[in-house]
This record gives C-alpha cells, sequence and structure tokens, in this order.
C-alpha cells in the first residue's frame, strides 16, 4: 500500500507525536494488566454481563482495525475470520469463552497496531483527530473492564491478586456536608482547543440551574457504609425503591461486592467499592440523604478540570492502576474541587440520581450503537473514574453509564442533600 505524504504543519506533527506516543503507553498499560495470566482466567467468563479477559483484548484489535484500518485507511480487514468472534454485535457473551491462544491474541494486537502506525505516519490528523481520540479512549475503557473482570476471578478464587492494597488513615477527612449555592453550571465539555477528546455523550456543552444544595466532602467510607450493614440495612424494606428490592430477594446479597470483610479495620477509610444503584440509593436514605444529580455533581467537581493535567503529572491520583487498589479517601489533598470535595477523580466511580440521556444537540460518533442505543432511562449515570481508570477517559465531564443491579465496576457514591 502506497500513501501519499503531505507535508506537516507544525499542528500536525504535534498530533503525530502526541498519538504516537498515547498509542504507546496506553497500549503499555493494556499488555501490563494481563501479564502472567492463567489460561482460565484468560478464558472463563466470571460473569453473566462480562466477557472473558481474551474477548476483550481481541476486541480493542479488531476495534482498531474497524476504524483505523477500513474506515480511515480504507484498508481491507486484514483478519476477516475474527469479525463474528471480537465484533461488539458478533456473538452473545457466553459464546465468547472459544478465544485463540494469548500468543495469538497478541501476535493480532500487534499486527494490527503496526499497521495502525504506519498509517498514522501519512494520516491526515487534523481532520482525524476526534477518532483517534475516541479510539485511544475505547481501548482505555475496555481495559478497566478487563480490571473488573479480573478481579471478578480474584473473588473466585481463580486468580491471586497481583498487589495488596494500601491501609492508613493519612486520608481522613472532614465528613461534613459542604453547602453549595444555587447557579448554573456547565454540563458536558467546554468546547476548547481539546475538545476533540469528547465522546458523543458529552456534546453539547450547555449550562443548567441547579437549586443550592449541600454534599459529602467525600465518597462513602466503609466505616460509614458498615452502620447501614450492622443496622440490617439489607433487610429492611423502608431503605429500597421497590426495583431495589426485588433485586435484593432475588440475589440475596448482603454487603457490597468488594467488601473487606478480613479487613475492615484496614480499609475503613477506603471508599465502598461494588455496589449497585439500588445499593447506593438504599445506604443514602437510611442516612437521610439522597444520591446527587449529574448537574450537581459536576458542580460539586468545579475547579478540578483545569487541575486535571498538574495532578496526573504528579501522580496525586489514584487511577490507572498506580495503587492497584483503593485508597483511604482524601489522600490527596491536592485533588480538592474549588468547593472542597475530596476524590471526585480516581478511587471509585460515583453513581449519580441521573438517567444517562442525550444532552442538547446530541449527535451519535462514531456509530450509533456507542452511546445513543443505551439512552432507555434504564441506564444511570456514573462520574469520576476508578483506580482502574486509564488517564485518556479520565476528566470531571466523562460520564460513564450502567444499569441499576451493576454492582461490578469498582463503583461507589456520595451523599448530597
Ligand atoms: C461506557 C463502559 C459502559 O464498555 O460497555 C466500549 C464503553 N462502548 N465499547 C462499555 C464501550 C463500546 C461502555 N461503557
Ligand atoms: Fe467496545
Amino acid at each position: 500500500m502506497v500513501f501519499l505524504a503531505l507535508p506537516d504543519t507544525a499542528y500536525e506533527s504535534h498530533l503525530r507525536d502526541y498519538f504516537q506516543t498515547t498509542l504507546h503507553h496506553c497500549r503499555q498499560g493494556t499488555l501490563a494488566l494481563v501479564e502472567g495470566i492463567s489460561s482460565t482466567v484468560l478464558r472463563q467468563q466470571a460473569h453473566p454481563d462480562f466477557s472473558p479477559v481474551g474477548w476483550h483484548l481481541g476486541h480493542i484489535a479488531f476495534t482498531e482495525s474497524v476504524w483505523i484500518l477500513e474506515h480511515l485507511a480504507q484498508q481491507p480487514c486484514p483478519f476477516p475470520d475474527y469479525q463474528t468472534l471480537f465484533a461488539a454485535d458478533g456473538l452473545p457473551k457466553a459464546r465468547r469463552q472459544q478465544l485463540p491462544s494469548l500468543k495469538m491474541l497478541l501476535a493480532f494486537l500487534a499486527n494490527i497496531r503496526q499497521r495502525t502506525l504506519a498509517y498514522l505516519s501519512v494520516a491526515p490528523l487534523t481532520e482525524q483527530q476526534r477518532l483517534w481520540h475516541w479510539l485511544i479512549q475505547h481501548e482505555c475503557q475496555h481495559s478497566e473492564t478487563i480490571s473488573l473482570v479480573m478481579a471478578l476471578h480474584q473473588l473466585q478464587g481463580k486468580a491471586t491478586p497481583l498487589r495488596y492494597p494500601i491501609g492508613g488513615q493519612s486520608g481522613e477527612r472532614s465528613t461534613t456536608m459542604i453547602a453549595i449555592p444555587g447557579q448554573s453550571v456547565c454540563l458536558g465539555l467546554d468546547a476548547g482547543h481539546d475538545s476533540h477528546i469528547a465522546i458523543d455523550n458529552e456534546y453539547s456543552a450547555h449550562r443548567v440551574e441547579v437549586a443550592s444544595f449541600q454534599i459529602e466532602p467525600t465518597p462513602v467510607t466503609c466505616e460509614q457504609y458498615q452502620r447501614f450493614i450492622t443496622a440490617n440495612g439489607y433487610r429492611q424494606r423502608q431503605w429500597w425503591c421497590e426495583a431495589g428490592w426485588d433485586w435484593l430477594q432475588v440475589t440475596q446479597v448482603n454487603q457490597p461486592l468488594y467488601w473487606p470483610t478480613q479487613d475492615l479495620a484496614k480499609f475503613r477509610h477506603h471508599p465502598v467499592c461494588g455496589v449497585n444503584w439500588y445499593e447506593a440509593s438504599a445506604y443514602a436514605r437510611f442516612v437521610g440523604k439522597r444520591l446527587p444529580t449529574e448537574a450537581e455533581w459536576a458542580l460539586a467537581a468545579k475547579g478540578l478540570a483545569s487541575k486535571l493535567p498538574t495532578l496526573l503529572q504528579n501522580g496525586q491520583l489514584n487511577c490507572d492502576h498506580r495503587l492497584g487498589h483503593t485508597s483511604p479517601v482524601g489522600l490527596s489533598a491536592q485533588a480538592v474541587s474549588d468547593y472542597g470535595c475530596y476524590d471526585l477523580l480516581g478511587n471509585v466511580w460515583e453513581w449519580t440520581d441521573s438517567w444517562f440521556r442525550p444532552y442538547p444537540g446530541f449527535q451519535a460518533y462514531p456509530y450509533q450503537g456507542y452511546s445513543a442505543v443505551y439512552f432507555d432511562d434504564r441506564h444511570r449515570v456514573l462520574r469520576g473514574g476508578s483506580w482502574a481508570t486509564r488517564s485518556w477517559a479520565l476528566r470531571p465531564s466523562f460520564r460513564n453509564w450502567y444499569e441499576p443491579h451493576v454492582r461490578e465496576l469498582f463503583m461507589g457514591f456520595r451523599c448530597a442533600l
């Protein structure tokens, strides 16, 4: 294949360097997750809602081949045999366990990547940059799913945790609620020089009015949540919404998924992790509070977006597997919003009370199925990212979405009033 390279403007060559470096670092992190993985953990489904780790690896490569090689470079798919297996709409999740070996999956990733880099050297990036940014964030999100699937295997005793969590009290912070005056807040990613990084559901940035409210300075900790458990909160109908109570009757759950049963003292100040929307809102009702809306969460995060590059550079956020686990809340004194809220970025995703709905002016990108099919008033918005969120998918405006029964992601919450 022959490409005609045009002379680079300074901007184009900046983009070329940026994508080359970022693709490389993003991939290094993805591969580090599966180093030394057992064949069981690679292939077995750990939970009906999630595909096996190996499927995510193949899907990352497949998606890169679809959007960069086929769509941008107009090259035919180099591995048509993988199409059905690794397309998101190819096979039901339970049938994704007959996978190539790790060696073959890694070769698939490397083969596609080599072609991608060859094309990158001649691609007209000024016009294409949004798709390249999207692709990197796509890999980030699947690598977080890989992390949660591996955590499920650990819970089921099929894998041993690689790193042990840090404990300590260094993060102890006030629990007094913060009063935030009513005002308008920007939802979505503010159009600016880096607006190309926005995912379709972050468009269009728009202002909404928020009435005055109070919000907790940190996510709910294990110590706080423990009171709900010991007060028999999981057995008392009055804290639960109808769907939540039904879920509880079927599953007979009595504690969060990643609850530190053996080590509660050590995890006292860690955020609760592995609760679904039903559990989060039941706890909030138990303490006479509620979950914040997406707009309230965004307002509480005011001032963080501009600090983000420095926080990432200085390693002051618990994201990107830096610690390999949750950390005590408020551990990073610098990672604080203008209103004094800690842990909004990294540590645990935070449930909000808002349905995942389109912002005004929404346009699906790069395909209808990315966000638009989930605007069904069955998915709630989560904000802020977790300890396993890769840095390229971490920002205050990033919206994640899951159905209210899902508790497998590294998800917690903070209360509002
Ligand atoms: C936004 C994390 C819910 O993994 O299902 C990846 C992201 N979409 N490939 C998911 C996504 C297509 C999505 N979440
Ligand atoms: Fe995907």
